[in-house]
């Protein structure tokens, strides 16, 4: 379902104008994922995690290579450019939707959990309809009295729910989680990755999980990719193959998860 190949992507350094002044970022990342699995995507922070995601989520257009999705050249697709918070691009039917890790500023506070719930479904019937943001409510466990209540009388964990739901609203093929999960403390952040594991089994989602986190990536995903300086540079199929990776850099990152 999602294609990526040889992408390159340099940020123009501030102030310069020759070639010397752009710092490659992505340098040539190639994976590929299938539907319904669960892709990790961990590396250390500014390896380039987020700004590949904005490829993904059509919001950065490379400089070199292709990302395709559902066969569809992200970059071709009449619709690529901006989205809304959290809302995969319009005009795709929400085929990508995206949480972050900061469940604060991704959600306008003066809005209440009803209205966070319907912004990707803005100029639909189902904007509008209580049950089924109620249902969306219940699918992250939370009540349906939630719906009134504004966000900062949320708990950490509970606005994240919320941003979760919002992100299934549009009936998304992909979800991309980038560090969905790392704000949260760590008993929460096991209930939110259990409460991922159901919603993915329940309704045969795709998942990206970007984290910098490799006991989180473990516990959802079905398959990993080591992301190091702009590259994937190991990928592993199963959880028992990671005692065979031999990248240094990954070996490092596995072998601080198991001390
Ligand atoms: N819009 C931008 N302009 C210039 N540099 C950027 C921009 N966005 C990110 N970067 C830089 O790109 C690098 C990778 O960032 P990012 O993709 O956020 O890494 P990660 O998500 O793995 O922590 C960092 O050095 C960051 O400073
Ligand atoms: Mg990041």
């Amino acid at each position: 379902m999602l294609q990526v190949e040889n992408v390159h992507l340099s940020f123009k350094k501030k102030g310069t104008f020759w070639r010397a002044g752009y710092k490659p970022i992505l340098k040539g990342v190639t994976f590929h994922m299938r539907q319904g699995e669960c892709l990790g995507l961990i590396g250390a922070s500014g390896s380039g995690k987020s700004t590949l995601g904005r490829v993904i989520t059509g919001t950065l257009r490379p400089q070199r290579g292709l990302a395709r999705l559902m066969g569809e050249d992200i970059y071709h697709m009449d619709t690529a450019g901006l989205f809304g918070r959290g809302r995969a691009r319009t005009g795709l039917g929400g085929v990508v939707s995206i949480v972050f890790q900061d469940y604060n500023t991704s959600v306008n506070p003066r809005f209440p959990v009803r209205d966070i719930l319907a912004e990707p479904l803005r100029g639909t019937k189902l904007a509008g309809d209580v049950s089924y943001l109620k249902a969306l409510l219940a699918q992250v466990r939370l009540p349906g009295d939630y719906l009134g209540r504004k966000s900062f009388e949320l708990s950490g964990g509970e606005l994240q729910r919320v941003c979760i739901a919002r992100a299934l609203a549009a009936k998304p093929a992909l979800v991309l989680l980038d560090e969905a999960v790392s704000s949260l403390d760590v008993s929460v952040q096991f209930q939110v990755l259990e409460l991922l594991k159901t919603l993915k089994e329940q309704s045969g989602l795709s998942y990206l999980f970007i984290s910098h986190d490799l006991a989180a990536v473990t516990h959802l995903c079905d398959r990993i990719l080591f992301f190091n300086d702009g590259r994937v540079v190991e990928q592993v199929d199963s959880l028992a193959d990671l005692v065979n990776v031999k990248d240094c850099y990954s070996r490092q990152l596995i072998a601080a998860v198991l001390a």
